[in-house]
């Protein structure tokens, strides 16, 4: 079990508004590849070929293969204990929130309610002519660069690529909780892909208490508070069951009416 400072323990018992800022670190332990990691995506493919609409313009058909072999990969995986431990503190905390780059929906999978969605959502698609939505199951069936029902026009995935923007609703709601936490956690991310990497910093130069969760120390390490060297599936949990102790000893310290 691992051990929290007791500053930690009394930053996050205070906490008003606790916001999770996680990467691909959080869903490797549910069998998700990271993307820099040894045997992370980038390793073995070329961002340049197949994350980018240059490259989808080039070749749809490669693009789209990529896209449903990580489709049918992530439908198959389940969310993990570190995925779980956030659903239990968005009951824990007034004010709490998930800011994901990832696109592997693992989040809402396992029950979080507020989650915004940087890169965008592998679970959908629309079409590039009218916009219309196309589920996981119409694109898989049709294979190949799948068309638009109603249009024709080529479909793509509900992914953000190198080079475009965010979501602007999804942005403008990050950088308000970044602004607004006591307590902002990183984990999981390598941090080095802007402009997401830029949100620990932000709430840190905006008063919170920066705790960063990840096996390997990152650019972000030294700017944080708080190191929680390990795995998510094992620091969210433990840190989880440390805050119920500490709030079930403060209940019996100070019963209700005392
Ligand atoms: N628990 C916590 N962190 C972990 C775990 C784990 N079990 N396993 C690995 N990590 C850490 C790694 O040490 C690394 O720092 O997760 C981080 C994953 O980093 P990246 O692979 O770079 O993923 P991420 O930071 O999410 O990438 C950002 O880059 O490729 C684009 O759009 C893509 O959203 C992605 C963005």
């Amino acid at each position: 079990m691992p051990d929290f400072s007791d500053r930690l323990i009394a930053c996050m018992a205070q906490a008003n508004r606790v916001t999770a800022f996680t990467g691909a670190g959080i869903s490797a332990e549910s069998g998700v590849p990271t993307f820099r990691g040894t045997d992370g995506l980038w390793s073995k493919f070329r961002p340049e070929e197949l994350a980018n609409m240059d490259a989808f313009m080039r070749n749809p058909q490669l693009v789209w293969e990529w896209y449903a072999h990580r489709k049918r990969v992530i439908a198959d995986v389940q969310p993990n204990p570190g995925h779980i431990a956030l659903v239990r503190m968005e009951e824990f905390f007034t004010h709490f929130g998930v800011i994901t780059q990832n696109i592997d929906n693992l989040h809402r999978r396992a029950g979080s309610r507020t989650v915004y969605e940087l890169h965008g959502n592998i679970e959908r698609n629309y079409c590039m002519e009218c916009g219309k939505p196309a589920t996981n199951e119409e694109v898989l069936r049709q294979g190949g660069v799948p068309r638009c029902g109603s249009c024709g026009g080529v479909v793509r995935p509900d992914v953000v690529w190198f080079g475009e923007m965010l979501p602007e609703d999804e942005w403008d709601h990050a950088v308000r909780a970044a602004e607004s936490s006591d307590v902002f956690l990183s984990i999981g991310t390598s941090a080095v892909v802007y402009p997401a990497a830029s949100l620990p910093l932000l709430a840190k130069d905006h008063g919170a208490y920066l705790v960063e969760v990840n096996p390997e120390p990152t650019p972000l390490t030294d700017r944080a508070d708080e190191f929680l060297q390990g795995p998510a599936g094992v620091i969210l949990p433990a840190l989880m069951h440390a805050l119920e102790e500490t709030r079930a000893a403060d209940g019996a310290a100070h019963p209700p009416g005392d």
